[in-house]
């Protein structure tokens, strides 16, 4: 078992190679990839990092990729034309129906259409809701949501936890100004990653901006959504923020079903879903670092007995990327055993 991991280097990539490690994965030789810029470094534990080429493609059983669309644009169709399976962590195949968009407790099955040798790993916001809609959906058929994101920093890679952990300490120093005058405190820092300054701020716009006034990350959410779950005419009403977290997405989610919710049955439906643990109060700090996705603030709607909310919390670089990039990958080896 020949595994290359893409991006290597990259904050999803680094945890792509421990978490291969910390379960065990059977793989005879790991070989790390990266850019023109990191490729010929030795990368500890893990040998010389491999510049993407049509030579050094060739001959893997499977590819790892967390390196951003265009790379797995331009190079995952040509590592799988080379022999491997490709799990993809970027955006770039995850709509194309002949790529399966896969959460490895919600829709396993899905494996087998990857027909290109792709199968493509959710956005990582999405991911953190899939878990608890889909013990919900099972039992009272999902037909609406609406869904505010609270995103960590993480959430952009390795340069958005560096401008994060910049700006802290610049944009903290001076109290009075964060009291009394925010927009001379937030003048401190200069944002590049993220659209204002992010530290003791929130910022209400994360992605480009389409037409229909939605980012690319909130129609991610609908369109991802929809296809993970299997419900093409699931409405959904995102807004993704972007919050002062280093790691460890949070999502307000009020979901509406086609059935009236039972409180209690609800609760133990989220409790004995695979890798869900109920928590009262699940904060981002408290889920960075675990495998697992956690939900509480559990309650029916006030005026509508078929819908409820709740608050759901995931580490987005572990289950939201790369944990299940390496379930997925052992899904992938499992089929074809
Ligand atoms: P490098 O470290 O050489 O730039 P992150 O999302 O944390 O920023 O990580 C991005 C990862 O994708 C890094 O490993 C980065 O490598 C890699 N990467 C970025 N651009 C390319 C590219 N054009 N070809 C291959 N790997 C790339």
């Amino acid at each position: 078992m020949k595994v290359a991991v893409v991006g290597a280097t990259g904050a999803v990539g680094q945890l792509i190679l421990k978490t291969l490690e910390r379960r065990g994965f059977a793989a005879d030789e790991i070989v790390p990839f990266a850019s023109e810029r990191s490729a010929g470094k030795e990368l500890p534990g893990y040998g010389t990092i491999q510049p993407l080429t049509d030579e050094t493609v060739v001959g893997y059983d499977l590819a790892l990729f967390s390196a951003g669309g265009s790379t797995s644009k331009a190079w995952a169709p040509k590592f799988a034309a080379g022999g491997a399976t490709v799990v993809d962590n970027s955006s770039a195949f995850r709509m194309d129906p002949d790529v399966p968009l896969v959460v490895s407790e919600v829709n396993p099955e899905a494996i087998g259409d990857a027909r290109k040798g792709i199968i493509a790993n959710p956005n990582c916001t999405t991911m953190v809701a899939m878990l608890p809609l889909k013990a919900l959906s099972d039992r009272y058929g999902l037909s609406e949501m609406v869904a505010t994101s609270f995103q960590a920093a993480g959430g952009a890679g390795q340069k958005g936890i560096d401008e994060l952990a910049e700006q802290i300490p610049v944009v903290g120093k001076d109290v009075d100004a964060l009291v009394h005058d925010g927009a001379s405190a937030a003048a401190l820092a200069t944002p590049s990653t993220f659209a204002k300054t992010l530290a003791f701020n929130v910022v209400p716009l994360l992605g480009s901006l389409d037409d229909n006034g939605y980012t690319d990350e909130e129609l991610k959410l609908q369109n991802e959504s929809r296809k993970i779950l299997g419900l093409p005419d699931l409405k959904v009403t995102p807004t993704c923020v972007r919050v002062p977290v280093m790691v460890g997405h949070a999502i307000a989610v009020r979901a509406t079903f086609d059935q009236p919710v039972d409180l209690a049955e609800a609760r133990d439906l989220l409790a004995a879903f695979p890798n869900l643990v109920v928590d009262d109060v699940p904060t981002p700090l408290e889920a960075a670092g675990r495998d697992e996705t956690f939900v509480g603030r559990i309650r029916l709607d006030l005026s509508d007995p078929k819908t409820l909310s709740f608050f759901v919390v995931g580490d987005n670089l572990l289950k939201g990327a790369a944990l299940n990039t390496v379930q997925l990958a052992e899904l992938a080896v499992a089929s074809v055993a």
